[in-house]
């Protein structure tokens, strides 16, 4: 087979056979598909989009890849189960959300991604932190989600290797915003997991790739359908994805959020209803709890006593990182060398998201090309929530950068990103919309 012909087919709008699916997917995990012709497929495929069969067939394939994780054997003593988010930009829940699913008797086996497109990834984040191991070998990484409770790890060679191809291609050629495609992707690596119950954060907003409600009930859907076909329980909640989640964007400045949030010293209030509603709702997929708000409490209550944090801190050094990152995360974490406060006048009405995801990538804590290292410690921390009013003592964010001119390149961009105005706008809740299937 010719793989021209295949994209030709996706080109012309057809439908990929399983034979021509097989061929994609045994290409992509073996590299033996040149990146132009994966682009040039990408391409078709974001503009042609693909049946809910073909998807469904795609996801199957990716999945079975590589390894299929098996957690028969009883290694863990509590139900395996995951979240994933389609991707925003302060998007830290999942070091946060992890630990507390894990305190709450869950084992959560988190198979993460890298930046895509404008988006940050967790991947990413997880390596800001010195001498952390996001590539384990199977057999170690199963050790720690039953030992200590959770694993927060990153796509290895073994698991959903035709994703990780993708994946990387997809994030650098404008072809992320597909429900196939984003289908085929997350639930590669789902299914590859072998979990028991999965729980989704489908983001809407100008910061996801999902802009209306319309289309994040529509990849909703399309997950919860296709993770059905495969026998995996996800339920799905859609939350608002319209300015920065938390008060930090960039790789190291999350993690450090992370921790203030885990020892209880600053728990922003829209990052916290989401973490604490998505935690919940794993709590109830894996059957943990059957009632919403006793499940929502035992999270809280999770983070209250400490509990949460340490399952953090023995994830973080069961997987190389130091013992006391949660005691003195200033002495590992990576500072820029320039920090600056950017001022604005007036009430913040209005954040373009996608554009400070961008601006981070400028910083450099973001990739432009395929493998590009990052600079860990750009981006930004005291972000404004929408609604504040901005003034000389209430700056809109501090910049942290690696030199003065991407500063003043950050602080133009940022401040043309923001609209500012006289009145508080009307609040946006946190949490749209939960899908059960
Ligand atoms: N997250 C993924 O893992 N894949 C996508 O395509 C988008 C978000």
């Amino acid at each position: 087979m010719l793989f021209v012909d295949v994209i030709r087919r996706k080109r012309d709008g057809g439908e990929l056979t399983d034979e021509e699916i097989g061929f994609l997917v045994d290409g992509l995990a073996d590299e033996s598909l040149p990146a132009e012709q994966v682009s040039a497929f990408a391409m078709a495929a974001y503009l042609n989009s693909m049946s809910f069969d073909e998807a469904a067939k795609l996801t199957l394939a990716m999945a079975r890849s590589g390894a299929i994780l098996d957690w028969s054997d009883g290694i863990c003593d509590g139900p395996v189960v995951d979240k994933h988010s389609t991707g925003g930009v302060g998007d830290k829940v999942s070091f946060l959300l992890a630990p507390i699913a894990a305190a709450c008797g869950c084992h959560v086996p988190m198979i993460s991604g890298r930046g895509l497109g404008h988006t940050g990834g967790t991947t990413d984040k997880a390596e800001a932190i010195p001498g952390y191991d996001t590539a384990p070998d199977l057999d170690r990484f199963r050790d720690i989600v039953a030992d200590v409770g959770c694993a927060i790890i990153g796509q290895t060679p073994d698991l959903a290797p035709a994703d990780r191809r993708f994946y990387s291609i997809r994030d650098v050629t404008g072809t992320v915003e597909s429900v196939p495609l984003i289908t085929a992707s997350i639930l590669s690596k789902k299914i590859a997991a072998g979990l028991h119950g999965l729980v989704m954060d489908v983001k809407v907003g100008n910061g996801a790739f999902m802009d209306d409600l319309g289309a994040a009930r529509e990849l909703a859907n399309s997950i919860i359908a296709t993770a059905a076909r495969a026998g995996l329980p996800v339920h799905a909640l859609i939350s608002d994805m319209n300015e920065v989640l938390g008060t930090t964007a960039g790789n190291a400045l999350e993690i450090d959020e992370s921790i203030r949030f885990l020892r209880g010293d600053a728990r922003e209030p829209r990052l916290d209803e989401i973490v604490i509603a998505l935690c919940a709702e794993m709590l109830v997929v894996a059957g943990v709890e059957t009632d919403r708000g006793a499940a929502a409490r035992r999270c809280d209550e999770a983070v209250r006593s400490g509990k949460a944090a340490e399952v953090f801190a023995r994830m973080v050094h069961a997987l190389g990182g130091p013992t006391d990152l949660l005691e003195k995360p200033d002495a590992y974490l990576a500072k820029a060398p320039v920090r600056r406060a950017v001022h604005a006048r007036g009430t913040l009405i209005a954040v373009d998201t996608h554009e400070v995801g961008n601006t981070i990538i400028e910083l450099g804590g973001g990739r432009r090309r395929v493998g590009e290292a990052l600079d860990h410690s750009v981006g930004f921390s005291g972000f404004a929530a929408v609604g504040t009013a901005l003034d000389a003592t209430t700056p809109l964010a501090t910049i942290h950068a690696a030199s003065e001119q991407d500063a003043d390149l950050a602080e133009r961009k940022l401040l043309a990103a923001v609209t500012l105005g006289d009145e508080k706008p009307a609040a946006r809740p946190a949490i749209c919309e939960t899908l059960t299937g």
